[in-house]
């Protein structure tokens, strides 16, 4: 009886995976929905009564049902290097120089020319046939482990295809690709947001590597989120070719792009590479430019990495696309800093993917450098930015009687008189309380990288303004008290009140460095404020910090340091920090001593150019870890880490005796700590 149900179970899931198969990878469905629909019954109420058949691969398993607050952090097991590009044919002929010039003499180079989707980076472990892991790209060294929402993307299979006959040795291997969103899908889901009173994604770049970062995975399941895979990493068998592993992967049940072609010579690729871009229009999903590989794995071997990008592979980027339209009016937006910045409101038009009817126009020096005039007829353009910009007026349809354009007097929000400083092109208002101010730093503050504060977004504050409910970012914290008053709201109501208090609630989780970002300090971005939490490890050692000693943080410059300083000097902020502090942010640091890690205490220098790292990275690695680094050899160093074409450091390591590190045991070492 039990042999019975289980297998009864077994060929559910087999009917199950082979349609999933079928539907999302060959998209080439064999049975109808109902069909599906009942399978998937049957199945989830044996297993409902069998709890104890239940494995992770089942089909019922796509969708978990925990909320993962962080996700792990997953140091993959080879680096996942990015792409040097390429933007013309020339260019495209050095990179065919280059990789001739890196093997012996006469060889004959293959490449393959695959479409580069625009899309997020993902590498998915499969142990013994089954998917263990799935990670994101982070730094390339170290990703996110983003399982429980990549598993809910039907075109990822959770056990490989003919597991049984699999004549690879690929016990343990990585397949990776690309997650991304077709087109008229994004424009669905975005519709239903703009729907809803929520933010737009600016592309399906953005919304699929923002649906990956989500918290429930059940939302996750409901994006259309589909996958190409591109290739294959094993340090198990030794492959051939990069389209032979194309071949393998589709074996192993992955969806592979079908748009990829074998060259045999740099002008067959560069063909290749044209005829994709004519092919850009008509495909459902956006491509921003052609990889191309060098087929040999034997030759990719030979020709290595440097400087994060491997020799043996180039992107040939797409040209932005572009439209023409006319400019309706230039109106002048006022940011959190209080700087005012031009922007065109523009006659609407499709433009890849999206209806645009705004572009920035960066500031008034740029107006002027390009004569750009109400009323214009303009072509803009929409490249790897989220922001469309524009790029040339069509002076010849210009109207007779049109005048240059001029930055206000006034700011356009509060009115106070505009102030432009003597070494800056942007114009500022001066009044801190400008409600367009207001709004900006409470927006920045919720922000997702910031307090990540769900469900704060620009409309409800612009209300939460009006109303009087918020004025500094510490009322966030008070809102709670006004829970009644914000349940009346007409279209907020009890659920929405309930979840948003708890977002504000969570919110005080965030580490120190999201939010010493979050209090919106100028010219301390993400970047800035991690390195300052880092070194000074809480607010209170910043706050008693000079502005030499703020300085003399790594890659942190004088217009930082004197801004931090400004910044705490000022009763108003310090009286606002207080109170976020009283709330219970998070505002120290607890260092991340890894105890007798390898890199404790020991002082390392570092030369050559390394494949998976810039300097600058591996420094920072370094001394997370405890260690430090230093710019010249002395006895006193233990490590040297040369990277290729290291000159006089090595040699001088050599003659003190002190130890060199080669990059593979550098990553070895951070692996194991
Ligand atoms: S190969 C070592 N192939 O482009 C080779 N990447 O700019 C690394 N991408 O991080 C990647 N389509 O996210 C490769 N057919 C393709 C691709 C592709 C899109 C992305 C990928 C990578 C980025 C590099």
């Amino acid at each position: 009886m039990a042999d019975k149900v289980e297998n009864r179970i077994e060929e559910l899931r087999e009917k199950i995976r082979e349609n999933d198969y079928k539907y999302y990878v060959l998209a080439e469905p064999s049975i109808s929905d109902e069909e599906y629909d009942k399978l998937i019954k049957d199945l989830e109420k044996l297993e409902v009564e069998n709890p104890q058949l239940v494995t992770p691969d089942s089909p019922t398993q796509r969708v978990g049902k925990d909320l993962t607050k962080d996700f792990k952090p997953v140091v993959h097991k080879v680096p996942m290097l990015s792409l040097a590009n390429t933007y013309n044919e020339e260019e495209l002929f050095d990179f065919d120089r280059r990789v001739h010039s890196g093997l012996p003499e006469g060889e004959k180079v293959e490449y393959v020319v695959e479409p580069k989707i625009d899309g997020a980076s993902v590498s998915l472990n499969y142990v013994n046939g089954y998917l263990k892991t799935a990670a994101t790209r982070g730094d390339g060294i170290v990703g996110e482990e983003i399982t429980i929402n990549v598993k809910t993307i039907k075109a990822v299979p959770l056990r490989l295809k003919n597991l049984k006959s699999n004549k690879y040795k690929l016990k343990d291997f990585e397949a990776r690709g690309e997650i991304f969103m077709n087109v008229k899908d994004f424009l669905k889901l975005n519709k239903e947001r703009e729907e809803q009173g929520e933010k737009l994604f600016a592309n399906p770049r953005n919304s699929s590597a923002g649906t990956l970062k989500l918290q429930d995975p059940k939302i996750v399941a409901k994006r259309p989120l589909d996958i190409f895979l591109y290739m294959l990493v094993s340090t198990e068998e030794e492959f051939e070719s990069q389209y032979e592993n194309l071949k393998i992967l589709k074996e192993l049940g992955f969806k592979v792009n079908p748009e990829y072609i074998l060259c045999k010579s740099i002008d067959e690729v560069l063909a290749a590479c044209r005829k994709l871009e004519e092919k850009r229009e008509s495909l459902e999903y956006e491509i921003d430019g052609a990889v191309i590989k060098v087929n040999s794995i034997r030759q990719q071997k030979i020709l290595g990495s440097i400087a994060k990008a491997p020799r043996w592979a180039v992107a040939f980027k797409f040209k932005a696309k572009q439209a023409f339209t006319t400019l309706n009016k230039i109106t002048w937006q006022v940011g959190r800093t209080g700087s005012v910045t031009p922007v065109a409101e523009l006659e609407p038009v499709f433009l890849s993917g999206s209806t645009i009817s705004r572009a920035t126009l960066h500031n008034y020096d740029e107006i002027k450098r390009k004569d750009i005039r109400e009323k214009d007829r303009v072509v803009i353009e929409k490249g790897g930015d989220v922001i469309p910009k524009v790029v040339a007026v069509v002076i010849n349809e210009r109207p007779k009687n049109s005048k240059p354009a001029r930055p206000p007097d006034n700011c356009p929000v509060c009115s106070t008189p505009l102030y432009k400083p003597e070494n800056e092109v942007a114009y500022y208002c001066e009044n801190s309380e400008c409600p367009a101010q207001i709004k900006g730093r409470l927006e920045h503050f919720a922000a997702r990288g910031a307090m990540d504060i769900d469900g704060l977004g620009e409309a409800l504050i612009d209300l939460f303004v009006e109303k009087g409910f918020l004025h500094t970012y510490a009322d966030i914290y008070d809102l709670k008290e006004r829970r009644d008053e914000l349940i009346a709201i007409e279209r907020l109501g009890e659920k929405s009140v309930y979840n948003l208090l708890r977002s504000i609630e969570e919110s005080k989780r965030q580490p120190f460095e999201k939010a010493l970002f979050a209090i919106g300090i100028r010219y301390v971005g993400a970047g800035a404020a991690r390195k300052l939490a880092d070194h000074f490890l809480s607010i209170d050692n910043l706050m008693k910090a000079s502005e030499e000693e703020i300085s003399k943080v790594h890659e942190i410059g004088p217009s930082i340091s004197s801004s931090v300083k400004e910044f705490f000097s000022t009763e108003k902020n310090l009286k606002i920090i207080k109170r976020l502090i009283d709330h219970g942010l998070n505002f120290k640091t607890e260092k991340k001593a890894a105890v007798n890690s390898f890199f404790t205490g020991k002082t390392f220098v570092l030369t050559g150019t390394l494949a998976n790292f810039s300097r600058e990275e591996a420094a920072e690695k370094i001394m997370s870890l405890g260690g430090n680094v230093s710019s010249s050899v002395s006895k006193k160093t233990d490590y040297v880490l040369a990277g290729e074409s290291a000159g006089s450091k090595l040699d001088k390591a050599k003659s003190l005796g002190v130890t060199i590190l080669t990059e593979d045991e550098f990553l070895k070492q951070l692996n194991e700590n």
